[in-house]
């Protein structure tokens, strides 16, 4: 009884809205750490170090295949192309296996010989970053018809070369043949294909060794990031494999610590005003986040918090949600200043059409934003902060990251300050030793679909190791 009372909380700690796939991926692992059956929640903890042993990776021979991984023309892509090359393909990252990650690849435009190479990861657990390929920060996105694209005047490849990869195997066309490694999914797994991946593919892309490397993504990614981040240092320092010349990592939207997220969602709903006074009360009064194990009192007063914000986009509160899936009909070009609520059926249909996938260099896929394969997540840490540290660079965001952030007690070097783009406020930061919190105004949980040029100018600067103007 106990039990299920718990289950029924965490289903209403994240609700039933199918606005946001990657957070409902999110809201299947929380409920299954409820279960009888949770995953293991390692600790990443920096002990790891000391005992880690030297154990080179696979390395595939890939002489010529960046070339065949070259796209010549998307379905769909219009003609002004301003001159960028554009990859994807497939990187094998366990030949006994048969398993396989696929990425996109995009240079830039300008200079790209001299501008940094930057890994993009969506998050789910189990969410394509194709997502933020082509919905969020990529040089094209899609028109409401599903199937042409236009130009996003405000692309991360403005600025560096931006390589989307989707990870795990069985998300998006990443696969393997074993299917039991489906049943095997978790942070621990997906940090090191990943890092298996990036050293094959700097073999693929030989010039790319040496450049500067930065890790980013959003949302569940919040685990991704950090862990490969780690991942990526501990190898530079134990194996005689390419050192990755990682410079720094950024997160947004990012869930890194289960507790303060929790914490913080039901904060923001109240601060936002959408979110009764006596509801919040009970909740801080009745619910632990800590233990998702909770009384009968807090699930009650979060079913509450639910029916109380009404049928919204949680994930971006005062966006139009998708009434009219039926986008087919939609004529007219998509402009990157509105962002269609109905993505996630434009993505789909543009990315599980065939010549699409041929395009790609896709083998055949059943393609959808978020996997149905990956049939549990084995383990998931409670919380990464204890990876985040001053080593490494990031940047997260809303009421959840401010108090995650706290935890950490680093610092401040720079107080809370707005930062300015065209005269208007563009968000706020806060500086850290080390890390830096930085809000985009105006944008819901994927930022560059909602905020496109501000993301752009976050991201610039980010690059940049500088602060966004303070006026
Ligand atoms: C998976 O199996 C197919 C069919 O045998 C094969 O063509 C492919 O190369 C295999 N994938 C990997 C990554 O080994
Ligand atoms: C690097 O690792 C490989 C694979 O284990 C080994 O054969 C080689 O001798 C090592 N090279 C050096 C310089 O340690
Ligand atoms: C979490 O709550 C459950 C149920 O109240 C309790 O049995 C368990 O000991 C708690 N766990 C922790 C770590 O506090
Ligand atoms: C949209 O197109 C479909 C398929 O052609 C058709 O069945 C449907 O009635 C159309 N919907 C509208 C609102 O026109
Ligand atoms: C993708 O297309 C295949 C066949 O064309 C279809 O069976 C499948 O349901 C589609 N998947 C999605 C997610 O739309």
């Amino acid at each position: 009884m106990l039990k299920l009372v718990a289950a029924f909380c965490l289903l209403s700690l994240f609700g039933l809205s199918n606005a946001n796939i990657q957070a409902n991926k999110l809201y299947e692992l929380l409920k299954t750490k409820q279960s009888t059956n949770k995953p293991a929640h390692d600790t990443w903890s920096v002990q790891e170090d000391a005992i880690h042993e030297y154990s080179p990776v696979y390395v595939g021979a890939q002489e010529g295949l960046a070339e065949l991984d070259k796209i010549l023309q998307l379905p769909g892509q219009p003609a002004d192309m301003n001159g960028f090359d554009q990859y994807s393909g497939y990187v094998t990252v366990n030949p006994t296996a048969g398993r396989a990650l696929f990425y996109y690849f995009v240079e830039s435009p300008t200079d790209s010989s001299t501008k940094p190479l930057v890994l993009w990861l969506n998050g789910g657990p189990g969410c394509s970053s194709m997502i933020g390929a082509m919905s969020e920060l990529g040089p094209f996105r899609i028109n409401s018809d599903g199937k042409t694209l236009f130009r996003n005047n405000y692309a991360w490849s403005n600025v560096a070369n931006i390589l989307f990869l989707e990870s795990p195997a069985g998300v998006g066309f990443s696969y393997s043949n074993t299917t039991s490694d489906y049943d095997n999914a978790g942070d621990k797994n997906t940090a090191d294909d990943a890092y298996i991946f990036i050293v094959n593919w700097l073999e693929r892309f030989p010039q790319y060794k040496t450049r500067n490397f930065y890790i980013t993504g959003e949302s569940y990614a919040g685990h991704y990031v950090p862990q490969l981040a780690y991942t990526i240092l501990l190898n530079n320092k134990n194996t005689n494999q390419t050192v990755i010349n990682i410079k720094g990592i950024a997160i947004g939207n990012a869930w890194m610590d289960d507790e303060t997220t929790l914490k913080g969602m039901f904060d923001y709903w109240w601060t936002h005003a959408i979110l009764s006074d006596a509801t919040h009360d009970a909740i801080i009064k009745y619910c632990n986040f800590a233990n998702l194990s909770s009384s009968d009192k807090c699930v009650d007063a979060t079913y509450k918090a639910w029916d109380e914000i009404g049928h919204t986009d949680t994930y971006n509160i005062y966006a139009p949600i998708c009434l009219n899936p039926d986008y087919r009909n939609s004529t007219g070009t998509g402009s990157i200043n509105v962002f269609d609520p109905c993505w996630q059926d434009i993505l789909a249909s543009y990315l599980n059409d065939s010549s699409v996938q041929k395009a790609f260099h896709a083998k055949p896929t059943s393609w959808d934003v978020c996997s149905d394969v990956l049939t549990r997540w084995d383990d998931s840490a409670d919380t990464v902060l204890p990876i985040i540290n001053g080593d490494t660079d990031g940047r997260v965001t809303v009421t959840s990251s401010r108090y995650a952030i706290n935890t950490l007690n680093l610092p401040i070097e720079t107080a809370w300050r707005p930062w300015y783009l065209n005269k208007e406020v563009g968000g706020y930061l806060e500086a850290y030793k080390g890390l830096l919190l930085i809000t985009v105004r105006g944008a819901g949980h994927m930022v560059p679909s909602y905020q496109p040029q501000r993301a752009l100018a976050v991201f610039s600067s980010f690059l940049g190791g500088t602060l966004p103007p303070p006026s």
